[in-house]
């Protein structure tokens, strides 16, 4: 048979629109670290890269469901103790009319499987900019077109409520929240998630709440969950151990389903549909939900004690010639604004060759045009940090010279 020439496998062209900056970033530093300099991390969001350990009691439920032979598949939703933690935790949160608990591999997958039950193909979803790039990669795969919505860095990052208004179109489908917000670590106000509440019901959108960071609230605010606020509204609340329960790695999330049971059941089923597909979340990790929601937090405290610390760091050296930043609130993450004269990738990708401080560039969560920024991720130590901080300041003077 002759043999086709081949100019290699053809990929699909869905892949093209699927951009992260995150990772990306990574095989730039990887790059310089291999000639020799001397790295500073500023883009991991991973607490467990760090001084931060994953809570024992987890670890030993982890290890005697392990022992006791639970490492069959799981029910496709997740194992019923887990189910019951994860509703309970809704309700002490004030989500009242719960339809649905799934749990599964990270908040990534929860958020994967609604966007792929909900859209068709030239549909669109509001997503917040800046905000973490998983969506719009998703929604690539799917097709699908993110409407971006602004986020107000002179209103301490608050969601532009005018902006959400004007953006919703006729192909509109739903609205993304992070909140607290990664990368900006905002806590949104009550009347601006009250008002979105409002916009996504007299529009039949559905309001996917990323909570992921609700447990790291570095100074007392209070977190809502918006679903809290409207009964009625149809919200699917994603969360997960990987953020406030120091487990990235173990890749357990869930998601939440609230709101009319007649407005939301054909969706419900077709996300249930999704999730059997793909069998189950990783079965023994599952047995760390329940300890988690339901067992000491004393971790908590001194997570969010050194948290408060870093985070104060970061906002006193990120505040200076040619740099400003909004105090970040929650989460460990700060994108301070930078008044440079070249485009913040470039900048950044500078910045990693030059100084080996790694962090993010802005454009890679999204940001207003003609806005410049980068996101600093505060978990490392405090001597680490004021090292770093003070080599990107030294390494923008000289670029604004
Ligand atoms: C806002 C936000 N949502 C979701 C995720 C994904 O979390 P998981 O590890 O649970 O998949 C992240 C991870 O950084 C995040 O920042």
């Amino acid at each position: 048979m002759a043999q086709r020439a081949s100019a290699g496998i053809r990929a699909a062209k869905r892949t093209e629109g699927i951009v992260y900056a995150v990772r990306d970033i990574v095989a730039l530093a990887q790059e310089t670290a291999k000639t020799g300099k001397e790295m500073l991390y500023l883009n991991i969001g991973d607490p467990n890269k760090f001084d931060f350990e994953t809570p024992p009691h987890l670890i030993e439920a982890v290890i005697k469901a392990l022992r006791d032979n639970q490492n069959g598949y799981s029910p496709s939703s997740g194992i019923a103790s887990a189910l019951e933690a994860i509703e309970a935790e809704a309700a002490r949160n004030g989500i009242r009319n719960i339809l649905d608990v799934f749990v599964t591999s990270g908040g990534s997958e929860a958020i994967e499987i609604c966007l792929s039950a909900l859209v068709e193909r030239g549909e669109g979803v509001l997503i917040p900019y800046p905000g973490y790039p998983l969506y719009e990669a998703v929604l690539a795969k799917l097709e699908a077109q993110p409407e971006p919505y602004y986020l107000d860095e002179e209103n301490g990052w608050q969601p532009d409520i005018e902006d959400i208004r004007r953006k919703i179109g006729p192909k509109t489908r739903a609205i993304v929240l992070i909140n607290p917000n990664n990368p900006t670590g905002a806590v949104y106000a009550e009347g601006a998630l009250r008002e979105i509440l409002q916009l996504a019901r007299s529009r039949g959108l559905v309001v996917f709440a990323d909570e992921i960071y609700d447990k790291m609230i570095l100074d007392g605010k209070k977190h809502v969950s918006i679903a809290s606020l409207d009964p009625d509204a149809p919200v699917i609340t994603f969360n997960g151990l990987s953020k406030g329960f120091l487990a990235p790695g173990w890749r357990i999330g869930w998601g939440v389903v609230s709101g009319r049971q007649a407005e939301l059941k054909g969706y419900d089923a077709a996300v249930n549909k999704i999730l059997r597909a793909r069998l189950c979340a990783s079965h023994p990790m599952q047995h760390a939900i329940k300890p988690a929601l339901e067992g000491q937090k004393a971790f908590l405290q001194s997570t969010i004690k050194k948290l408060r610390r870093r985070r104060d760091i970061t906002f006193e050296m990120l505040n200076a010639e040619g740099i400003s930043c909004v105090r970040p609130e929650a989460a460990f993450y700060a994108f301070p604004k930078l008044d440079i004269p070249v485009p913040d990738e470039a900048f950044v990708k500078d910045m990693i060759r030059e100084t080996g401080v790694v962090a993010v560039h802005g454009s890679g969560f999204g940001e207003k045009p003609g806005t410049k920024h980068l996101r600093a991720v505060f978990l490392p130590q405090e001597h680490q940090l004021r090292k770093a901080y003070a080599s990107l300041l030294e390494f923008l003077r000289k670029r604004r010279a």
